[in-house]
């Protein structure tokens, strides 16, 4: 049963789930216990577990783990109006190794669709060098890691392909901005969206609970991706210096301004349609993501502050 569809009284035998620990403490008897949260692709759940031989496995988890649990659903009694909870009799860890990737959020579009998309757009780069630049990058390993990884941990698009998708959709409404305005430079527009996360594949990891990597922490995605393209461009013999520059400054400055965590200011017509596509992309995705997850109606979204009408 998907957690998301679960209901006061139903019962879940040995069901696999992501689980991630919140807190574990000692009540007045002295007995452990442990709360958290269960999670599968459909949505999360609270959990709170008494059992002792369930709570020693998982109390001194630090870090979201698969796990198969047994329980009851019940009406949460803190948590506030029609918030559930899961009274879980039995939790224990999945073995190491074991393949988990139905339990992580995936994409709701064609990942196949959008790798035909962003070959499309690759291929609508028209000086060769620039083309080469990307199927230097977007090749290998690289490649395997950009169309798996989530485009964030929390707040957009976090899913196995979001990144893929998040890239390809900046890409194509850069381009539709393009087509408005004199004197934009096509190739580096395009070359631009597509890379404008690719510090991503360093910064998050695409397994249990998309953490930020050790590169994340120290280096973060924006200056990921101005070195991954410095040492790409590198190779290419006739990419131009006003090129690797050029794209180097769209990454850069992606988020628009320093306050938000980019080292530039946008300075160039490229790079302002780029962010604001990127902006638009994520804003938009709040509403199909809280549309997905809460239904139609008004909700509060972290990412706006604030209420949106979805
Ligand atoms: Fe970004
Ligand atoms: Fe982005």
């Amino acid at each position: 049963m998907k957690l998301a569809e679960l209901r006061v009284g139903n019962r879940l035998e040995k069901q696999e789930a992501i689980l991630w620990v919140q807190k574990s403490s000692q009540s007045a008897n002295g007995s452990w216990f442990v709360r958290g949260t269960l999670e599968d692709p459909s949505g999360a759940i609270g959990f709170i577990c008494f059992n002792a031989e369930s709570v020693a496995r998982i109390k001194e988890l630090t870090e979201a783990a698969p796990a198969v649990v047994s329980g009851q659903v019940q009406a949460d009694r803190y948590g506030g109006e029609g918030k559930l909870q899961f009274l879980a009799d039995y939790i224990d860890l999945l073995p190491p190794g074991k393949d988990v990737s139905h339990l992580l959020p995936a994409a709701s579009k064609d990942m196949e669709e959008y790798k035909k998309k962003f070959l499309k757009l690759v291929a609508g780069i028209s000086r060769p060098p620039v083309r080469e630049l990307l199927g230097e990058i977007f090749s290998g390993s690289r490649w395997e890691q950009f169309i798996r990884n989530p485009a964030a941990k929390r707040f957009h698009h976090a899913y196995i392909g979001g990144l893929l998708e998040h890239s390809v959709d900046v890409a194509e409404m850069a381009l539709a901005i393009a087509a408005t305005v004199p004197g934009v430079d096509r190739d580096m527009v395009i070359a631009g969206a597509l890379l404008h996360d690719i510090g991503k594949t360093e910064e998050i990891s695409a397994d249990i609970g998309f953490s930020y990597t050790e590169a994340g922490h120290l280096v973060g995605h924006i200056t990921a991706g101005a070195l991954i393209i410095d040492a790409a461009a590198r190779q290419v013999q006739f990419l131009s210096e006003a090129e690797r520059k050029s794209l180097l400054h769209i990454v850069l400055s992606h988020h628009g301004s320093r306050d938000k965590g980019s080292p530039v200011g946008c300075a160039t017509r490229e790079a302002v349609i780029v962010h604001y596509a990127d902006e638009v992309n994520a804003v938009l995705q709040q509403f199909v993501e809280t549309g997905e997850k809460e239904g139609a109606g008004w909700n509060f979204n972290k990412m706006m502050g604030s209420m949106i009408r979805v």
